[in-house]
């Protein structure tokens, strides 16, 4: 399995032959303009929550791709009125098997509102089980108990967390979130697009190393296996 990292929250993983991508913000993101949005070719497109942040670019991929979007109920119905023909909605608690693997919505502790101020729905973080790799996407959330429930039951090999703070965890949480869901391999997201956000990259990868966990920050473009 391959992961490519476009900036932010924005992830586009391919997995049992198929690509999904995971809350598209590039044309905006001052950091990720050598990406061109146009180029990207997708077949699913994962929304955690409405902030802009994390949908901005997503009605230009889906449309541009014929791409499945799956995301909240409310989220769902905004881009549907906007012309997104192929969507999925699902809620906090709901599994559905995809072509790609399981995915199943969870909570995360935070907020969601569209941005033309349209109610986004409550906002998500997902679990994706498949032939080659369990894994945890948290969207942006603050550290939560209901993490644990995760390292309880499932057994996962790597996880997305974000780590800028301000608006979600920062470094100390992520590094107690990744105790939680029991998963030392942790790829950061979330930081440095903007200065509120703003992390020593250099510091943090040593803090976690100092709990005997891998901190991974990808470089903007750049493609990892795992
Ligand atoms: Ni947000
Ligand atoms: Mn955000």
């Amino acid at each position: 399995m391959k992961i490519t990292f476009y900036g932010h929250s924005c992830f586009l993983i391919e997995l049992n032959n198929k690509k999904l991508i995971t809350d598209p913000f590039i044309s905006d993101n001052p950091l990720a303009k050598k990406i061109d949005v146009d180029k990207i070719k997708t077949d699913y497109v994962l929304i955690s929550h409405g902030h802009k942040d994390h949908i901005a670019d997503a009605l230009q991929i889906a449309k541009n791709n014929n791409a499945t979007v799956i995301s909240n109920f409310e989220i769902i119905n905004w881009l549907s009125k906007k012309g997104v023909k192929r969507t999925f909605s699902m809620n906090i608690g709901g599994k559905h098997i995809f072509d790609f693997g399981t995915l199943t919505f969870l909570y995360a502790s935070h907020s969601s509102i569209l941005p033309d101020g349209t109610y986004g729905g409550n906002p998500t973080g997902f679990l994706i089980e498949s032939q080659e790799n369990n894994f945890y996407f948290a969207g942006d959330t603050g550290l939560n108990y209901d993490m644990k429930l995760i390292g309880e039951y499932k057994n996962i090999n790597f996880a997305f967390l974000p780590i800028g703070g301000t608006y979600t965890m920062d470094t100390d949480d992520a590094i107690i979130a990744s105790g939680f869901i029991k998963c030392n391999k942790i790829i950061g997201m979330h930081y440095n697009t903007f200065s509120l956000i703003n992390i020593d990259k250099k510091s943090a990868i040593e803090k976690f190393k100092q709990y005997g966990k891998e901190l991974i920050l990808m470089n903007i473009g750049e493609t990892v296996k795992f």
